[in-house]
């Protein structure tokens, strides 16, 4: 009787297992293979201790639907550029530039896995691209912003190189999770690189930075 319950449970298993779109499974599936050796993707923060983070080469990607375009996500996995100047966990080697690379395939796949990996600290639809003077002075003068990244300016790339780069931010990132992690950065990262601004700048005047960021070409 029981063999008989468990050959039935098993069929039952392998039928979803055969019907389930295999997009999504293969997403996981191929992560698992070729990526979870330098990513981590299961979260909060609060649950990472600063080895845990460093023990990983790449930054974690548990969040990385709330972070990233689709768009930007898929052409990235198959062309990746160097977004940290300076290689991940490290400020002394350069970035090489040799994240592998994913065919079109597994791209796609990855793509679809990754955009269902979302942080509910992001909420949805409140920041909206734009430029006021009052962000241009934050980020610009009064906050020590563009002393660790790159930004555009008048079609030329200024600003430091200890953080990823903010060029093409417009398209790369999300403006709501900008302005979450402005906001709240304890939840997505247990390393403590970037300053904690949300002691300093008020909630209107992150929204405004992270509206500007959003802007960025
Ligand atoms: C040998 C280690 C290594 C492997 C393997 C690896 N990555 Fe990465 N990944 C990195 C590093 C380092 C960075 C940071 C690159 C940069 O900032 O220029 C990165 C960055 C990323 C980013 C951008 C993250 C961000 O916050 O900017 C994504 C997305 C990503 N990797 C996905 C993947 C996927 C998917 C795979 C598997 C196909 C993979 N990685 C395999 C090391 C790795
Ligand atoms: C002392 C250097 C430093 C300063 C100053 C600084 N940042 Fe950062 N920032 C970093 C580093 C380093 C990271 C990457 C943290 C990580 O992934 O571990 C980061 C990450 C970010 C990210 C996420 C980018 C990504 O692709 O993951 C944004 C957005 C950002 N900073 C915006 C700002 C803004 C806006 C200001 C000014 C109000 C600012 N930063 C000031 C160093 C800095």
């Amino acid at each position: 009787m029981r063999f008989l319950a468990v050959t039935v449970s098993l069929g039952a298993a392998l039928l979803v297992m055969a019907t389930a779109p295999s997009y999504a499974a293969g997403g996981d599936a191929i992560f698992k293979k070729s990526c979870t050796g330098c990513h981590y993707t299961d979260g909060p923060a609060k649950e990472k201790t600063i080895a845990d983070q460093l023990a990983k080469k790449g930054p974690e990607l548990w969040y990385a639907g709330s972070k990233f375009q689709k768009a930007w996500l898929a052409a990235w996995l198959r062309d990746p550029k160097p977004i940290r100047t300076y290689k991940y966990n490290s400020l002394t080697e350069k970035n090489k530039g040799d994240h592998p690379k994913s065919s079109a395939g597994d791209a796609a796949a990855l793509t679809d896995y990754l955009m269902g990996l979302t942080s509910p600290e992001v909420k949805a639809g409140l920041i909206k691209a734009g430029t006021t003077p009052q962000a241009k002075q934050i980020f610009g003068k009064k906050m020590p912003c563009t002393g660790c990244h790159e930004y555009p300016t008048a079609g030329e790339v200024h600003g430091g190189h200890s953080g990823p780069t903010l060029v093409g931010a417009s398209k790369r990132l999300n403006p709501d999770w900008v302005y979450a992690y402005l906001a709240n950065i304890k939840v997505f990262k247990p390393v403590r690189d970037m300053p904690d601004f949300a002691n300093v700048l008020g909630p209107k005047e992150l929204e405004s930075v992270a509206a500007y960021i959003a802007t960025f070409e």
